[in-house]
């Protein structure tokens, strides 16, 4: 097979068959194919995109590009949860701690941030020593032992959807339903946990900028997943505004901490004991929504979220101090107050440019930047 016929294939329009897929995802993973041809293809899909079968075959194609987990197998049932990315989302920081600590353990693999939107893993990485790079005995062990873990992509786990992804990210190819579905998927059947809950965002701050698209993302991974027996359900949220008021790694975990003391925005602790809620009713932990939600609010009133959060930072390496006075956080070394020039409402705010905004205060200070919202009331 040579990469250029299968390159011309995809720009003309045509499908893809399930050994071409494997073949692809092989040869790239190990090196054989150039991250210039391989750009090319990723364009030819972008714009010409993947078919069903297509789709779920370069998903099951990178799953098993390196080593696949099966947590599940050991402990159950054990759940993962999943942002499409948006601005300001630190859902997943404080979702997890929260349904560890009603009792259903959480094994996650989170990854970086991808074009406007941010990472879970840099956020996690503000706390001193805090390591998202496990090997699978790292993995099994701390969460066996914590009902929680917050690894990162390793090199051993769908390491073609690592590859992929980073370039995806420099050749204007993110915002494409196969591409993102199978870069997702392929990680959730890698890690194998027995339930996954999928945050499919739309609007300004998301890849998907309509409810539309990410209705059928969201379908697509739902397909994928309930084919590979992983119990899966999808809500599909808004990002046409920021999650919160912080975008920026450290100020995102800080307000992550707040929302598990109960003293978050209303918006994004909303939509947090919200999903939580939504976990522990997938996997029977709660027998209606009324328990649901009283085992979450007793989770955050009695600290016990918090508490997992610094458990699993501490677990990980990170320095639980950090978690106990977040004022010891990472502060950005300069603070600008920009104030509105005359009275007015808000009507609409751009997340998108204010995501890029955050990336280039980044960019700029060596990551020592980022943006809080503050709106009087
Ligand atoms: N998150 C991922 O893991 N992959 C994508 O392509 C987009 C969001």
């Amino acid at each position: 097979m040579q990469t250029v016929e299968l390159i011309t294939k995809k720009r003309d329009g045509g499908k893809f068959s399930s050994e071409e897929i494997s073949w692809l995802i092989e040869n790239y993973t190990h090196g054989n194919i150039p991250d210039y041809q391989m750009a090319a293809l990723l364009m030819a899909i972008y714009l010409r995109g993947m078919d069903e079968r297509e789709t779920s075959d370069l998903t099951l194609a990178m799953a098993r590009s390196g080593e696949q987990l099966r947590v599940n197998t050991q402990i159950s049932p054990v759940v993962d949860k999943h942002s499409t990315g948006g601005v300001g989302d630190k859902v997943t920081l404080a979702v997890a701690p929260l349904v560890a600590a009603c009792g259903v353990a959480v094994g996650k693999m989170t990854g970086r941030g991808l074009g406007h939107t941010g990472g879970t893993v840099d956020k996690l990485e503000s706390v001193d020593g805090f390591h998202v790079e496990l090997s699978r005995e790292d993995f099994m062990r701390i969460l066996h032992d914590h009902q929680i873990v917050l690894a990162g992509q390793s090199a051993e786990l769908a390491p073609a959807d690592g590859k992929l992804y980073a370039l995806r990210d420099v050749t204007g190819t993110i915002e494409s339903i196969p591409l993102i579905a199978s870069s997702i998927m392929s990680k959730k059947l890698a890690v194998g946990a027995s339930h996954l809950l999928l945050d499919v965002k739309f609007g300004s701050g998301a890849f998907m900028k309509t409810i539309e698209q990410a209705r059928q993302l969201a379908q697509a991974m739902v397909d994928i997943g309930r084919a590979a027996g992983l119990h899966t359900v999808a809500a599909i949220t808004s990002m046409e505004q920021p999650l919160g008021r912080a975008i920026g790694n450290a100020i995102e975990l800080a307000e992550a901490i707040d929302i598990l003391r109960g003293n978050g925005p209303a918006d994004v602790s909303e939509l947090c004991y919200h999903e939580a809620a939504e976990l522990l009713l997938m996997t029977g932990k709660a027998a209606n929504q009324a328990e649901a939600d009283q085992m979450v609010a007793q989770a955050i009133q009695s600290g016990a979220a918090v508490k997992k959060l610094t458990e699993v930072i501490a677990a990980q390496g990170g320095n639980p101090q950090q978690i106990e006075r977040p004022e010891l956080l990472p502060h950005a070394p300069i603070r600008v107050m920009l104030t509105a020039p005359q009275t007015g409402y808000i009507a609409a705010i751009n997340a998108e440019g204010l995501g890029l905004a955050s990336m280039s205060l980044a960019q700029a200070a060596s990551k020592k930047v980022s943006l809080l919202i503050i709106v009087p009331a």
